[in-house]
């Protein structure tokens, strides 16, 4: 695996601004004339310049401009993976990868019809994952995480939309983006493995907690919480 510098990282989807545009900078909330207060990292071995506190920074597609510090001591403040977010529009940069801990995602197939998908069978993802250690990358690196109501059975319509979800559910899965380890909003239990912003239906004939069927919108709500967490069509591509 080639790890890159978090600086190379910056420095990839950046560029430096020569005219600094009369604007404050969105993480630190200062000028961008003045310089940012964030303290300056060691330059390299190779005694390549490191980022100075009064670089200011343009992301290539966006084009949003910020504190180069700002935005390097924003990524080495999460989970380091070689992909940014602009903090001003979202747009992702690279592969975001999430924390979700180890597991298994099966996929099956049931004749029966969801409740407002009456022409089509449905599939049924289920995810197990195991009680275990948190990483570096969770909120209390060597204590134990908990696993509540695993295995999750989940549903989907199998229809045209149906599989486009689920195939970019499996790149989500593979990017670590289905689950965290956190506090469950629903139980207050803190240290245990949770959903991570999309949504999933758990519930098959009803919809009596709000995660069933019908409900004509879930398609195309799922479709954007995959699009915030950098998961599109694009992904489904070959290279
Ligand atoms: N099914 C699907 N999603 C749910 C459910 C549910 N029964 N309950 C809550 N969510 C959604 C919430 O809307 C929220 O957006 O999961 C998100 C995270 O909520 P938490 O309570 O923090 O998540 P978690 O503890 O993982 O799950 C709550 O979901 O699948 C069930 O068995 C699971 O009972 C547990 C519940
Ligand atoms: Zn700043
Ligand atoms: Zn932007």
């Amino acid at each position: 695996v080639l790890t890159r510098s978090s600086e190379d990282v910056i420095r990839r989807y950046m560029e430096v601004v020569a005219e600094v545009p009369e604007e404050d900078c969105i993480i630190c909330m200062d000028q961008l004339s003045s310089p940012s207060s964030y303290e300056t990292p060691p330059s390299s071995e190779d005694g390549v310049q490191s980022v100075l506190p009064d670089t200011v920074g343009k992301f290539i597609t966006c084009g949003h401009t910020l504190h180069m510090l700002c935005m390097l001591a924003m990524y080495n403040n999460g989970t380091k993976d070689g992909s940014l977010q602009c903090p001003s529009c979202k747009t992702i940069y690279g592969e975001k990868t999430g924390t979700q801990p180890k597991g298994k995602m099966e996929i099956y197939s049931i004749a029966q019809s969801l409740p407002g998908h009456p022409d089509c069978g449905t599939i049924q993802i289920i995810y197990s994952v195991p009680p275990g250690v948190q990483g570096p990358e969770h909120p209390n690196p060597g204590q134990l995480y908990t696993c509540r109501g695993f295995p999750r059975f989940c549903f989907l319509p199998d229809n045209d939309k149906g599989r486009k979800v689920l195939e970019l559910l499996k790149v989500a899965w593979m990017r670590r983006l289905i689950f965290t380890v956190g506090t469950s909003s629903t139980t207050g239990e803190p240290d245990t493995v949770v959903w991570n912003g999309i949504h999933h239906k758990t519930e098959m004939m009803s919809n009596l907690s709000g995660h069933g069927y019908p409900d004509p919108n879930y398609l195309d709500n799922v479709l954007s919480e995959l699009a915030s967490q950098g998961v599109t069509e694009d992904c489904l591509k070959p290279p």
